[in-house]
């Protein structure tokens, strides 16, 4: 699957166009065309216009944190206690389930690529890893010695601590806002799936700066905001979607350099990015200079062991589960449409 690639902060407007077919999306672009933008560190918010101004939170140059939920986007799920217990469940048919509808094996190796996983030796972190889906993937390229898993569901590890190819993995509990690695120690940080649970996701892009090396590479893939109105309300309640625009942003805040930004999806959605969910990004940068990030953000808000007000607690969670109802339902539908509609044809 051919992918297109945006370097730099500039001019992200043009991935927000509409298109004829009005999915701000053109299978052309999808499959292979290249669009490079201008590199540069100064803010990505002086530099992107979005056109969703009023619906998506940014990190404008005075915030210290990416935080804020405004009510239109409740995220009831974008909180470590309701993470925590949707994985609980979840982790039962995760791996079943989960994966094959939104997180495929092509998609994985597709999405792993500009991580340059280049040396069996190389020190890797997954942060996130869950039942070790995308770890599998890493440990094609890097000695399972060498790999760490983290995650704050043990529910989830627990899954990936039976899989025979991740025995010789560390794995261990953690949170991706505060990770438990000294500073400059891995040569390759990666996640997949997991920053849409976070509540702070710039800090967790800057420890992903702080651990890693010098030189060394961040590969973090995740979800996009729907254009599409119906998804968008949904991702809305469920959990952070971010848009493209604002992964470039944290990255460069973080202060990493050569941020890249390479679109990934299923083949059988034939380019369509309206949902979001799964027609997400892998985002790439380097960590220019050794130390922690240049970026200072005041404590941590959230901790899974905080304990939280049940009455609160049980109204977010019910209510961000049924939200991702939705997200089962549309690569189905999205496979029966590309069943039905003839091959070549706009889906
Ligand atoms: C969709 S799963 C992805 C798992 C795995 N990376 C994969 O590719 O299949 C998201 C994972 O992120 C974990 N997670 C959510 N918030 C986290 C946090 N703050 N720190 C560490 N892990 C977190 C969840 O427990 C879950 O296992």
């Amino acid at each position: 699957m051919a992918s297109l690639m945006l370097s730099g902060t500039g001019k992200l407007t043009v991935l927000n166009n509409r298109t004829p077919n009005g999915l701000g999306f053109t299978t052309s672009d999808f499959h292979g065309k290249s669009l490079s933008f201008p590199k540069s560190s100064i803010n990505a918010t002086s530099r992107v216009s979005y056109s969703r101004t009023s619906l998506v939170p940014k990190c404008s140059s005075s915030s210290v944190s990416s935080s804020s939920r405004p009510s239109s986007q409740p995220r009831f799920i974008q909180h470590k206690k309701e993470a925590y217990w949707f994985y609980r469940f979840l982790s039962i048919v995760y791996d079943h389930v989960v994966n094959p509808g939104h997180w495929t094996e092509d998609m994985r190796d597709e999405a792993l690529e500009p991580a340059e996983l280049t040396d069996r030796n190389m020190l890797v972190v997954d942060v996130g890893g869950g039942t070790g889906f995308t770890t599998l993937g890493i440990v094609k390229h890097v000695d399972a010695k060498n790999v760490t898993i983290l995650d704050q569901s043990p529910h989830q590890l627990a899954k990936a601590k039976e899989k025979e190819p991740l025995k010789d993995c560390k794995i261990i509990e953690g949170d991706a806002e505060d990770l438990p690695f000294k500073t400059d120690y891995a040569d390759r940080y990666v996640s997949a799936g997991s920053i849409e649970y976070w509540p702070d996701p710039q800090r967790g892009i800057k420890e992903a700066y702080r651990v890693l090396k010098l030189g060394g590479k961040a590969c973090l893939i995740g979800p996009v905001h729907p254009t599409f109105w119906l998804s968008r309300f949904f991702a809305d309640v469920w959990m952070l979607f971010p848009t493209e625009e604002e992964y470039i942003e944290w990255f460069t805040k973080a202060g990493f350099k050569n941020v890249q930004l390479k679109r990934i999806g299923p083949k059988w959605y034939r380019g369509v990015r309206r949902h979001g969910l799964i027609m997400g990004c892998s985002v790439t940068g380097v960590k220019p200079a050794s130390g922690d990030s240049p970026l200072q953000l005041g404590p941590k808000e959230e901790d899974v062991e905080k304990p939280v007000d049940p009455f609160v607690f049980l109204p977010r969670f019910i209510l961000g589960v049924l939200a991702a109802a939705w997200f089962t339902l549309v690569p189905i539908y999205m496979w029966l449409k590309d069943q039905i509609v003839p091959k070549g044809q706009p889906i």
